[in-house]
């Protein structure tokens, strides 16, 4: 992903955009449970007040919208990315469940400017607002399309979810960790906004913070199945974009915990998930 030129560095439906989403796919099952939750929290926090137009800024496969979906029967959804092949995605997920007349999907880039998207009661944006050249301006066109008292839902992650023990048995231990080291270095030279402090960033744009939490998936192995590829397609992603940068020696490690199929990394005794994001709900004051 070039700088400045993230959004338009990925996806198109292959390559790295395709690994992106089943990424986003299998991260869907493996968060499944908490988004209820933090939707169930959305939900009371509206109290009685209508949740009907949702905008999902950065929809990706629309791992948030479906969510949304669920929770408020009565709501359409419309789907905001620069990126087609996600809405493709999104599109055709929402054909097969039903809900295709419950999904608008805009293709367009929020750093150019909010997309005609009309009041909304809801904004939802997860692990979205990092890719912003300008979070504090695209908050501020979210405030301004709220309607009074509309709710703002954010999550973002402060690094990616770790999988591997420290030492796995082959090459040197702290593998994982050099591999984290290396892809913090890159982005804070690409995503400069990731793990910044959001709570203040909102409050700046005119929120008022109701709700802060942290969405902590912690999977013990056995590892279910869904758990299994997420860690799988997230280390390959990982082999992809480090490539030139790891040591030999990692890299090497890494290869052979892919190779065939990536038969050793799928029977690692210890191949866990551990990934915390920070979810916010902001209010429009
Ligand atoms: C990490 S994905 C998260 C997707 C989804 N919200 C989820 O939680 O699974 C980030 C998404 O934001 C989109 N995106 C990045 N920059 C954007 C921009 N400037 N305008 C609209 N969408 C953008 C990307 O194309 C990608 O689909």
């Amino acid at each position: 992903m070039a700088h400045q030129h993230h959004h338009h560095g990925h996806g198109h439906g292959h390559g790295d955009g395709s690994d992106l989403a089943e990424i986003l796919l299998l991260d869907a099952e493996v968060t499944a449970a908490h988004l209820a939750v933090f939707t169930g929290r959305i939900a009371e926090l509206a109290g009685d007040t209508a949740v009907h137009r949702v905008v999902d800024l950065g929809s990706g496969t629309g791992t948030g919208a479906f969510a949304l979906l669920r929770r408020f029967p009565g709501a359409v959804v419309t789907a905001v990315d620069t990126d087609e092949g996600m809405l493709r995605h999104l599109t055709e997920s929402a054909a097969r469940h039903g809900v295709a007349d419950r999904i608008r999907p805009v293709h367009a880039d929020a750093d150019a400017g909010w997309p005609e998207t009309g009041e909304a009661d809801l904004v939802w944006a997860s692990s979205s607002m990092h890719h912003m050249n300008d979070p504090d301006r695209v908050l501020a066109d979210v405030h301004a399309t709220l309607r009074p008292g509309g709710l703002l839902a954010m999550i973002e992650m402060e690094s990616m979810p770790r999988f591997l023990p420290d030492d796995i048995g082959i090459g040197a231990s702290g593998l994982e960790a050099r591999c984290h080291a290396l892809a913090d270095a890159a982005k804070a030279e690409h995503l400069p906004h990731m793990g910044s402090d959001w709570p203040a960033r909102l409050r700046a744009a005119g929120f008022t913070v109701l709700d802060s939490r942290d969405l902590v998936v912690d999977l013990a192995p056995p590892l279910p199945a869904p758990a299994v590829r997420y860690a799988v397609a997230t280390l390959k992603r990982f082999r992809a974009g480090l490539a030139e940068r790891l040591p030999a020696e990692d890299r090497e490690t890494l290869d052979t915990l892919l190779a065939k199929d990536e038969h050793v990394l799928r029977h690692l005794p210890g191949l866990s998930v551990h990934s915390t994001r920070s979810a916010w709900i902001a209010a429009r004051s």
